[in-house]
């Protein structure tokens, strides 16, 4: 680890909000370079990330290097005032990589290879990528360490790959060795009694490759923190070089949003600045809560401002039916990541490609050019972030409620033979995110372990497996005068997927109430249980409360009649269904009242965001039709200038940058 204080992303922005995105160049003839500089200075882009897949073109055979292309570009967005955010090139590596080094190439559990023809098709574990991945990332540094356009390092792109190969499967067994230091423990870890599965030598482990049926749970979960581990030591390896060279820079990797692969809480630690990628889909209603949990979540992790590394200016083409961004959508989104502490908004990509696997993937510049709808948007929000970014910069975003999230635990409980394959942990985490955010309250993301005693209120929509550090936690916690809500499938297994005594931890269902966990009642897709307040989906149970717990709700008819949905002994809750959502959002706003959070606003239409973000507020409309909200006393409009006292209109996709 590092000494001595890191840079930060305030180091990068200095004052302003960052602008731009993805840049590459190298896919136009260098006229375009010019008129693409003209077009970034009009729309007031002030950063570029530059080189992300530009490995071939950097190395176009073993140890060549040609640079004078990147030069001149470097060269190019200093003399326009634009900030170079450098990409180190390893998420895509030459052809001639895996044609003379086919060890470099990852294989997946079925033990095909993945071939060079897209991207990504690096092996984590090859000695041999990393070393050739170091070696340019050297020179790199070397070369362009002190040009005076370089702001920032971004270090490979979305790390999210697998590797099953006989590397990967020496380093699994390596990194084994360290978590378990004996093959007794590893056996007892992994429960190997079960189907005859005990381990007499290291060698006869494996990455858990096809099986025949159901693979050992704890097996694969070990897999799922070592893939991330060594994807971590990966970046690590590139960011240590590049910090030697250039100290004073920050360092970064973009995540994609609640992206299963990374434990991103472990991840954010080792960097300067977090950052994401986030793409909502402009048709899902839900899009503007989706986007928000991944805001809240990537600021939680960067414990300060954070980067939008990546959004689309228009339609994306990864999904099967791809919607362009309406009228204003792209605006309205990006000040929503602007108002929960985004300190720099980008895209992929500056301008849309031609040719390629992306081609009708939209750019800043869409195929319309200067003239289309898209570019016209995109200088019309440069030059509203060039308005209030002063006034941004430095003023943070935090929520009153911490939700907790745990990689590990949803490893863990998203592994096959369990009792429900309909629970799925991201769409149980949104839809309790989902709830806060309708009732308009601000949250904040934490980990089990963390130090939750800021908050007056935890909200834990599920976390399947938990440490006894982290249950002596939340107890703790509770004891100490915070209100907690816990949803089903919480505290079940341990950290090695063994499940605790009596189904769930005994002390947290001590701390709930519950005095026993007779069985589990999942439910069908469309399936609902009653209760006497609520109708319930996907999940309920058979409980029973101990004697100083109460209902707070029950189920009415069928085999759970009259037994608790919803326990709360004293200021700790636990709701054993997933509510219906206008259920759930009664229930979280009555839980926050009672622990004396209260909503950003009162009396806020329903669609309408309001944050804040130091003593600045953003009103954001959501919705298509105009409205009018109540924002009692007298205020400026940083985008517009107006004074705005008592209430603000705002017209379709409006928003409003408030300061007292
Ligand atoms: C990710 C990648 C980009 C691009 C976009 C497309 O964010 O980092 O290179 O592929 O997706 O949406």
């Amino acid at each position: 680890m590092p000494t001595g204080k890191r840079p930060t992303l305030d180091d990068a922005t200095r004052g302003r909000l960052l602008f731009g995105g993805d840049y590459n160049p190298e896919q136009w003839p260098e006229e375009t370079w010019h008129e693409d500089v003209r077009l970034m200075r009009d729309a007031r882009v002030n950063s570029v990330t530059l080189g992300v897949f530009s490995w071939s073109k950097l190395e176009p055979r073993p140890g060549a290097r040609e640079f004078g292309w990147l030069d001149r570009l470097m060269d190019l967005m200093h003399d326009n005032g634009i900030g170079v955010v450098l990409a180190t090139p390893t998420a895509s590596p030459p052809p001639w990589m895996g044609h003379l080094h086919p060890d470099t190439l990852p294989v997946d559990q079925d033990g095909r290879t993945e071939w060079w023809g897209g991207r990504q098709h690096f092996s984590h574990s090859s000695a041999t990528y990393r070393r050739y991945a170091a070696a340019i990332t050297e020179d790199l540094a070397a070369r362009y360490g002190d040009h005076p356009a370089l702001t920032m390092w971004h270090i490979n792109n979305e790390y999210c790959t697998y590797d099953w190969s006989d590397e990967a499967a020496a380093r699994f067994r390596h990194w084994l060795r360290n978590r378990y230091g004996t093959l007794d423990a590893l056996n007892e870890a992994w429960g190997t009694a079960f189907w005859s599965q005990g381990y007499g030598d290291w060698a006869e482990i494996h990455t858990p490759r096809h099986a025949h049926y159901l693979k050992n749970p704890t097996q694969v979960l070990d897999f799922r923190r070592f893939t991330s581990d060594m994807l971590l030591e990966c970046y690590a390896a590139e960011r240590d070089i590049v910090r030697r060279a250039t100290p004073h820079l920050p360092v970064t990797t973009n995540f994609m949003p609640l992206w299963s692969g990374q434990d991103a809480w472990r991840w954010a630690e080792e960097e300067d600045v977090v950052s994401v990628d986030l793409y909502p889909d402009p048709r899902d209603p839900l899009g503007a809560q989706s986007g928000a949990l991944v805001q809240d979540m990537t600021r939680s992790q960067a414990r300060g401002p954070w980067m939008l590394m990546e959004q689309a200016a228009g339609p994306v083409n990864w999904r099967g039916v791809n919607h362009p961004k309406p009228r204003g959508l792209n605006r309205l989104w990006s000040l929503q990541a602007v108002a929960r502490g985004a300190d720099a908004v980008c895209y992929f990509q500056w301008r849309q490609s031609r040719q390629g696997a992306e081609k009708f993937h939209s750019g800043m510049v869409s195929h319309a050019g200067e003239e289309g709808r898209t570019y016209r948007e995109v200088k019309q929000l440069g030059a509203d972030l060039a308005r209030i970014g002063a006034e941004v910069t430095g003023r943070h975003t935090a929520g009153d409620i911490a939700i907790l999230h745990d990689w590990h635990a949803w490893w863990a409980g998203a592994q096959d033979g369990r009792p429900s394959g309909e629970v799925d942990h991201p769409d149980v985490l949104r839809a309790w995110y989902r709830a806060l955010w309708e009732a308009h309250l601000a949250t904040d993301f934490a980990h089990p372990e963390h130090d939750l005693t800021a908050y007056r209120l935890v909200v834990v929509p599920q976390l399947y497996a938990l440490t006894d550090a982290a249950i002596d936690n939340l107890r703790a916690y509770v004891h100490g005068g915070g209100t907690l809500v816990c949803g089903f499938l919480t505290g079940v297994a341990d950290e090695d997927d063994r499940v605790r005594p009596g189904g769930m931890d005994a002390r947290l269902r001590e701390l709930f109430g519950i005095r026993t966990l007779h069985e589990w009642w999942p439910l069908e897709r469309e399936e609902t249980v009653e209760t006497d307040g609520f109708r319930g989906t996907l999940w309920s149970e058979e409980i029973e409360e101990s004697a100083d717990a109460s209902v707070e709700a029950a189920y009415m008819g069928g085999e759970l009649d009259g037994l608790p949905a919803v326990l709360r002994r004293g200021r700790a809750w636990y709701v054993s269904t997933l509510p219906e959502p206008a259920a759930l959002r009664g229930l979280l706003a009555r839980v926050a009242a009672d622990a004396g959070v209260r909503p950003v606003l009162d009396g806020l239409p329903d669609g309408v965001e309001a944050v804040r973000r130091g003593d600045l507020l953003f009103v954001l409309n959501h919705g298509r039709e105009p409205v009018t909200v109540q924002v009692p006393g007298t205020h400026t409009d940083l985008l517009t200038g107006a004074t705005v006292t008592d209430t603000v209109a705002l017209g379709r996709y409006g928003v409003a940058v408030l300061r007292p």
